[in-house]
């Protein structure tokens, strides 16, 4: 695996769940695999999970890590090409890619969408430029538009908890007082895709997922009735991804709070799960009631992202 920014590059789910079982048996089986080898993680924006389960998935791996936080201690980055650097950006990132990839094996990238330009947002600017100069396997550790190494996890821990073959998985929008990006809701939509649950999104108007992520995956617009015999009720807040509304990108649409998610939303389900990617605003997304309950998922999910980065990493390893 060259990359890792997509369902696709992952292959046979099956397998993928798998070896991601396999690994949480016994995850330092492939701590070889890693030696003399070095994993950079660039950070553009803060983050508290995917830079520790990461970091952890390294060294189970027997990886050196080397952890850049850009907008600390390094230079300021400029990633247009043709700008007149005369601001307070320092280097190129054509420069420091290059730079960069001398001092290691594997790049993961953590970037963040900018919300003001959907097509700079959905071209991946950042991102697409490590995988074009770098020379080096690079992974997404949440981009502008997905968030693959999380939606892995999501399903790492849907397929331990599931009740039935083929549950009822449903992504609801929540709101938040802030405008946050499309990442996750994109990547859980299209890994939702491609496994094998039964797969209903639902959120006010205008909230349309790009088809590019969603494909054709079902929409009801009534919150309640998405969430009637749900096995697993996935909550996420994003702005406007700008498909039905193009001038709305990036915009909060709606702050009904009727849309976060409490116990008279969980009880017209099938008894659900509760799960979040973290981290929450609660009493916002989800109250303090569901999410502290027995049926919530949020702590085991967040922990299997030590699973989808290891799994990820040790495939890169195997193909450098
Ligand atoms: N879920 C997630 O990616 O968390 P962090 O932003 O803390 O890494």
């Amino acid at each position: 695996m060259r990359t890792f920014l997509h369902v696709a590059d992952i292959g046979p789910l099956g397998q993928a769940l798998e070896e991601a079982a396999e690994i949480k048996h016994e995850r330092y089986r492939y701590e070889q695999l890693g030696r003399h080898k070095t994993v950079l993680l660039i950070f553009f924006n803060n983050s508290l999970r995917t830079r520790l389960s990461t970091q952890k998935a390294a060294r189970n791996l027997g990886l050196d890590v080397i952890v850049l936080d850009v907008n600390q201690g390094a230079w300021k980055l400029e990633t247009e090409r043709g700008v007149v650097m005369d601001g307070d950006k320092s280097e190129h990132l054509l420069e420091a890619i290059p730079v960069m990839a001398s001092f290691c094996d594997l790049i993961g990238v953590r970037t963040f969408a900018g919300l003001t330009d959907r097509e700079a947002d959905y071209a991946e600017n950042v991102l697409s430029q490590f995988v074009r100069y770098s020379g080096r396997p690079v992974f997404s550790m949440e981009s502008a538009t997905a968030h693959p190494l999380q939606a892995f996890a999501d399903l790492i821990t849907i397929n331990e908890y599931k009740e039935k073959a083929r549950p009822k998985v449903v992504l609801t929008w929540a709101p938040h007082p802030r405008a946050l990006p499309q990442a996750v809701p994109n990547s859980f939509a299209q890994w939702m895709q491609a496994a094998d649950v039964d797969f209903v999104i639902t959120h006010p108007e205008g909230y349309e997922l790009d088809p590019l992520f969603a494909g054709n995956a079902r929409v009801e617009y009534d919150q309640m009735k998405a969430l009637e015999g749900a096995d697993f009720v996935y909550a996420k807040n994003w702005s406007c991804p700008g498909v039905t509304r193009p001038a709305d990108y990036g915009k909060i649409l709606c702050n009904d709070r009727s849309w976060t998610i409490d116990s008279a939303h969980m009880a017209v389900t099938a008894d659900a799960h509760f799960m979040h990617c973290l981290p929450v605003r609660r009493n916002m997304i989800v109250t303090d009631d569901v999410i502290e309950s027995p049926r919530s998922l949020v702590i085991p999910e967040a922990a299997n992202r030590e699973i989808s980065a290891t799994v990820v990493l040790k495939r890169m390893l195997e193909n450098l």
